[in-house]
C-alpha cells in the first residue's frame, strides 16, 4: 500500500510589511480594533509586479531544498490559489515552467481558504493511486489585488504569501506504517456562495472584482465546520484529541482559533498561530504555518498534526498527518 509522506516545507513572504497603524493612516480603523477583533498586527503585501507564480516559485524552491529533492523529481504540481496570474492557464503551469520542469502534470485547485487542504487531498489521492511519485503542493495568494481598500470590514484582514510542501509516495510498511498523510476529508455547500465571494470574474463582469464578505456568518460557520471536521478525521483514524500534537488551522482570525480550541478541548499551546504577523493569506496560511513550525523545531518526527480550514463556497476540510 502506498502512502504520501511530507518530506519538505518551504515558504515565502513578500518583503513589504504593512502594520495596522499604516492602515489607520488611510482608512477609518485602529490598531486596537484590528488586534482585539482578529489578533492581526501586520501583513505582508506583494510588490508591484510580484505575481502569485513568483511567490509560489520562491516557496517551492525553499521546499525542494528543505526536502533535498531535485526539480527533475517532481511529477505533480498542485497549486491552491484564488488569485491566479491570469484567468487561464493554470498558474501551476507557470510555476512548472519557472522551475524548468517539462514532465508530469501541473494544475490549480480553487477552494479559496480551504485550498491547501483540497490540494493536499488531491495530491495524496494521486500519489496513493500511483499516478505520480513526488508532488509539490503549494498554497499561494496575492489577495491584496482583490481587496476593496475602502472597505475596512475586509481589507484589514488579509495578506499575501506562499507556502509549499513536498510529498513523496512511500510504501506504508515497516517503519512507515503509521507515517504520512493518514486521511483527508473535504466538503462544500454552495448554498453559502454569497457569504464570501469576489464580485467579478470572466463570466460575470469580465473584471477580476473585489472580495465581499458577511463576516459574522463566515465566523460562525468557520468555528463550527473547522471543529467538526477535525473530529471527523480523528474518528476516521480511531484517534483522540489528546493524541494530537499540533493543530494547524486556517489562519483567519485568532478568535476563531480560540473558539475551536475550546470546542475541541485542545490546549491553546497546541495551535500554531501565524495570523498575528501574516494575517489571512487564504490558501497559503496552512503551508506557511507548517513551514514555520517545521523550521523552528516545533514539528518533530512522529508528531500527529491536524489541519483544518474553511473558505468561500463554503468549502472546508481537514487532514491528519503523522510526520
Ligand atoms: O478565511 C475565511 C474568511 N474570513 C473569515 O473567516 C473572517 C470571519 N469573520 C471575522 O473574522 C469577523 O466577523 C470580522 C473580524 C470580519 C468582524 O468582526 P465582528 O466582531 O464580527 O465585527 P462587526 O463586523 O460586527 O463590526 C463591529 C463594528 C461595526 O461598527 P458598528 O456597526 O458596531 O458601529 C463595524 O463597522 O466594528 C466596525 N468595524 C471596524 N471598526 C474599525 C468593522 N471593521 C472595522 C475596522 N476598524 N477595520
Amino acid at each position: 500500500m502506498l502512502r504520501s509522506q511530507i518530506i519538505g516545507f518551504g515558504s515565502y513572504l513578500p518583503k513589504d510589511v504593512v502594520t495596522n497603524d499604516d492602515l489607520a493612516k488611510k482608512i477609518d480603523t485602529s490598531d486596537e480594533w484590528i488586534r482585539k477583533r482578529t489578533g492581526i498586527a501586520q501583513r505582508h503585501i506583494a510588490a508591484d509586479g510580484e505575481l502569485t507564480s513568483d511567490i509560489a516559485e520562491q516557496a517551492a524552491r525553499a521546499a525542494l531544498e528543505n526536502a533535498g529533492v531535485a526539480t527533475d523529481d517532481i511529477d505533480l504540481i498542485v497549486l491552491a490559489t484564488a488569485t491566479p496570474d491570469n484567468t487561464f492557464p493554470a498558474t501551476a503551469t507557470r510555476v512548472q515552467s519557472n522551475l524548468g520542469i517539462r514532465r508530469g502534470v501541473a494544475f490549480d485547485v480553487q477552494a479559496v481558504c480551504a485550498g491547501y487542504v483540497y490540494a493536499l487531498a488531491t495530491a495524496d489521492n494521486m500519489l496513493r493511486l500511483g499516478q505520480a511519485e513526488t508532488a509539490l503542493v503549494i498554497g499561494a495568494e496575492v489577495f491584496s489585488r482583490i481587496l476593496d481598500w475602502d472597505d475596512r470590514g475586509t481589507c484589514v484582514l488579509f495578506g499575501d504569501g506562499a507556502g509549499a510542501t513536498i510529498l513523496r509516495a512511500a510504501d506504508a510498511a515497516g517503519n512507515n506504517q503509521d507515517r504520512g498523510v493518514l486521511s483527508t476529508h473535504i466538503y462544500s455547500d454552495g448554498a453559502y456562495y454569497d457569504m464570501l465571494y469576489v464580485d467579478g470574474g470572466p463570466s460575470t463582469t469580465g473584471t477580476s472584482g473585489h472580495l465581499r464578505m458577511e463576516g459574522k456568518e463566515v465566523f460562525r460557520h468557520a468555528v463550527h465546520r473547522m471543529s467538526e471536521v477535525v473530529v471527523t478525521a480523528l474518528e476516521h483514524n480511531g484517534l483522540s484529541i489528546d493524541e494530537v500534537d499540533w493543530l494547524i488551522p486556517h489562519q483567519a482570525n485568532k478568535r476563531i482559533m480560540d473558539s475551536i480550541a475550546k470546542r475541541l478541548s485542545l490546549p491553546e499551546e497546541k495551535i500554531v498561530v501565524t495570523v498575528d504577523r501574516q494575517a489571512n493569506t487564504s490558501a497559503a496560511t496552512i503551508p506557511l504555518a507548517l513551514a514555520e513550525a517545521a523550521s523552528d523545531g516545533r514539528l518533530r518526527e512522529g508528531n500527529l498534526i491536524a489541519l483544518s480550514a474553511l473558505g468561500g463556497g463554503f468549502s472546508w476540510g481537514s487532514a491528519l498527518l503523522r510526520l
